[in-house]
């Protein structure tokens, strides 16, 4: 095992590895050497952001979805959804909201919904940021076009997520339906980062037919295209969906990837997301202690909250916003880390992009 933990110093101090080491270091399940990769990864998280969570106040405003996803419980497919979209006016409240609790992010996330026009996009992107100049504004609605993103971007957004899903073509074909491509969300992707976004990437953990080959070729994307976030969490099966009979990836999993990406990308802003926490009641402690910085509590409405099921069993379906946000800072004070609300921006910003 002494070998397989050089290989996580070697990590650490290249910020990457040849391929078939990577691929040692993910089939490795040895306890002495995860705890080693742990370490090496809150060391490197530490030397960049200190000891502080970043929190986003996660707004799910519509669940309406033109998409086919195979894995997604919005799919447009499952006719047992039950559709909601919010309001402007609702959006407003519930970003005000989380505000007022401390929230200096809010993350509007969505299906791909036709309703939500640029126009309509961009009034509420600029009546966020009219109300509080102070706040980020992250964007999560998918595939739009380039003028689309610079449009949202010119009303204010500073951020956007848009997983890869997989950087395995194949498997993103095995994933979704034939209309989508790979090579248009990988063009996404680029629009984003070329118009001057903060973008995050990321992918499913233990989703059908992931390999671990294919995991290594996502850390090698992410190593390339240098995302200022990355969202990770574990595939969970939706009943309602073509894939609902997979088995759910796993915490473990999760964690060691975590490890790993922080390592490769030591200024990335990187969630403990939902998916972490829905499969594991500590899975939000476990996500920092393997070198997560963020997490992203929900300031949807309640009854939104249990509509937007991407999959199943989903955390924190109910409760007040107010009490998940003591409740968290209590349960990251005793793991050593402290919730603040400054507003988090990635460390390093790419150059002529600052704004
Ligand atoms: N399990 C876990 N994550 C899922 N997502 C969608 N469906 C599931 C599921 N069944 C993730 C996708 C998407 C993000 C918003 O949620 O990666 O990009």
């Amino acid at each position: 095992m002494a070998a397989l933990k050089r290989l996580v110093d070697r990590l650490a101090a290249e910020r990457g590895l040849p391929d078939a080491d990577m691929l040692a270091l993910l089939a490795c399940g040895d306890g002495d050497v995860l705890s080693h990769l742990f370490a090496r990864a809150r060391a490197a998280r530490e030397a960049v952001y200190g000891r502080d969570v970043y929190i986003r106040g996660l707004i799910e405003f519509t669940n309406f979805c033109k998409n086919d996803c195979l894995y997604c419980g919005i799919r447009r497919s499952n006719a047992r959804a039950c559709r909601y979209r919010l309001a402007e006016e609702e959006i407003l409240l519930c970003a005000e909201a989380g505000y007022r609790m401390g929230f200096r992010t809010v993350v509007l996330q969505g299906g791909e919904d036709p309703y939500f026009t640029d126009e309509r996009l961009c009034r509420i992107v600029r009546a966020l940021k009219a109300a509080r100049p102070d706040r980020a504004v992250t964007l999560s609605v998918g595939e739009r076009s380039r003028e689309s993103y610079q449009k949202l971007f010119d009303a204010g957004a500073d951020r956007y997520l848009l997983r890869h899903e997989t950087a395995t073509k194949a498997h993103y074909g095995r994933l979704h339906p034939p209309e989508l491509s790979f090579e248009r969300r990988m063009r996404c992707l680029a629009d984003l980062k070329a118009i001057g976004y903060q973008v995050g990437c990321g992918f499913m953990v233990g989703s059908p037919w992931q390999t671990l080959a294919d995991i290594a070729r996502d850390l090698a994307f992410i190593r390339r295209f240098e995302p200022e976030m990355v969202g990770i969490g574990p595939f969970i099966p939706h009943r309602d969906t073509p894939l609902g009979a997979f088995p759910s990836g796993t915490v473990d999993m999760t964690c060691k990837l975590l490890a790993i990406i922080r390592l490769l990308l030591p200024n990335a802003l990187l969630p403990a997301t939902t998916a972490l926490a829905t499969l594991d009641p500590r899975g939000c402690e476990k996500g920092m202690l393997a070198g997560a910085n963020v997490v992203m509590p929900n300031l949807s409405p309640p009854d939104a909250r249990e509509k937007y099921a991407l999959y199943e069993g989903k955390a924190s379906a109910a409760g007040e916003t107010a009490d998940a946000l003591s409740d968290l800072k209590k349960r990251m004070e005793n793991i050593g880390y402290r919730v603040t609300i400054a507003r988090g921006d990635h460390r390093i910003l790419p150059t002529g992009k600052q704004r």
